[in-house]
């Protein structure tokens, strides 16, 4: 069900996220870029700040009282988020993001399987993060890169296509959960089902653009690997969360060497620590995970189920405000939900000139191909405008975007005719 919060919940809600009182271009701002990265309530930058104030020390290291403080903190946040997501401790490794967790997945995991005639099934929708890799170790080994039919109407996977194809030759399937341009959910569920049933495909899934907006649980999902960033789901950058389940620990080799993943380190080979920490080389970004179990208790604190409900009225009422428009293509799925992602053009008008139109208005959107490109080719076009919404966004910033939208329109279109 969609429901907008109340009045005085959203106001408070918004107070928790300083950046929200900002002017840009002398208008408030709007912040409708949530999909390029969210913004940040005063518990993670207090987190970050307390962190580097009173802790700062390097984690797993030191016998001082500040490494041992600090090292339990950073161990504490993976607990913490290993039960947020249901699953184990030893199955929740941190990197810099949800690229370097494909590529380590890609590398690690996937390729030392890849021969010639192997097949790795991805979608059109993917983020080039979950594209670029896989075409890279495809070309090193030989396999080949598959595409899964997606339903013209919903983006949804089509369940038969990809039945038709799984068999012995299918070594991983990568695909999104939620699409970063069209914001369609696929059914991850079903699919892992549909290919344990018939292959022993790896099962790996781009969380980047689910996480931030659904309680997901990897457990159910059931998939051997699961990427994230913290800084979409309102932590700091430089931090991802990758879950890799633990049955498939032993199949993948550390991707980076270096200190505090080793036992010993012998003259001519070295042994490594178990899971999680053999995947984590050098030094972590620790202040940054420590801040993030902040943000985890932020969101623990409130009705993260009315939050999301939010959210979803708040795309919708986008939704229907530009369709009304005359002139606008909106791509979106015939589905719900759309997870704040409302990706569209205004026929006649670059994506670029509308986006310095709404900067104007001190509205932030994306412009361009969203790392899509393709999708873009699939959609038959070079770039999109994208509103990306997050649960502090307000129905009153949605109407007022639709009627700068108007606007941009007769401006490009109609005054100078
Ligand atoms: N992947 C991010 C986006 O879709 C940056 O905007």
């Amino acid at each position: 069900m969609n429901k907008l919060l109340k009045d005085e919940t959203l106001k408070t809600l918004r107070s928790a996220f300083p950046i929200l009182k900002s002017e840009i271009n002398e208008k408030p701002l709007i912040y409708f870029d949530n999909a390029a990265t969210s913004q940040k309530p005063h518990a993670m930058l207090d987190g970050l700040k307390h962190y580097y104030t009173t802790m700062n020390a390097n984690s797993h290291r030191g016998v001082h009282e500040l490494a041992r403080q600090t090292t339990e903190a950073y161990e504490a946040v993976r607990l913490q988020i290993a039960d947020w997501f249901g699953v184990k401790e030893n199955e929740i490794l941190f990197n810099s993001g949800t690229t370097m967790g494909l590529n380590f997945v890609a590398q690690s995991l996937v390729k030392p399987q890849l021969t010639p005639g192997s097949k790795v099934l991805v979608t059109v929708l993917e983020h080039h993060s979950n594209l670029v890799p896989w075409q890279e170790i495809a070309k090193a080994t030989g396999a080949e890169l598959v595409y899964i039919p997606v339903d013209p109407e919903t983006y949804l996977i089509d369940l038969d296509a990809l039945e038709k194809v799984l068999d012995d030759t299918v070594k991983a399937v990568a695909i999104h959960h939620v699409s970063n341009v069209i914001g369609v959910e696929q059914p991850i569920q079903e699919i892992t089902q549909l290919v344990r049933q018939k292959t022993q495909a790896f099962i790996i899934a781009d969380g980047a653009q689910a996480a931030p907006h659904m309680r997901v649980n990897l457990k159910e999902l059931n998939v051997d690997a699961y990427l994230m960033s913290a800084h979409k789901m309102y932590g700091p950058t430089g931090l991802g969360i990758a879950y890799l389940n633990e049955r498939v620990h032993a199949l993948a080799a550390p991707f980076l060497f270096g200190g505090e993943m080793i036992n010993v380190v012998g003259d001519h080979s070295s042994d490594f620590k178990n899971s999680p920490w053999r995947y984590e080389a050098g030094t972590q970004p620790i202040a940054e995970v420590i801040a993030f179990g902040k943000v985890l208790q932020f969101l623990q604190a409130q009705n993260l189920e009315a939050l999301y409900r939010h959210e979803q009225a708040l795309t919708n009422r986008l939704i229907e405000g530009l369709t009304a428009i005359p002139g606008i293509s909106l791509y979106r799925s015939a589905t719900e939900p759309h997870h704040g992602i409302v990706s569209f053009n205004i026929d006649g008008v670059h994506p670029h000139d509308a986006a310095t139109g709404y900067d104007l208005e001190g509205i932030a959107v994306r412009a361009g191909h969203h790392c899509a490109q393709p999708l873009m080719r699939y959609l038959g076009v070079v770039a999109t405008l994208r509103a990306s919404l997050s649960f502090y966004n307000t129905p009153e910033e949605v109407d007022y975007f639709v009627s700068v939208t108007e606007r941009i329109k007769e401006f490009f279109t109609g005054g100078f005719r």
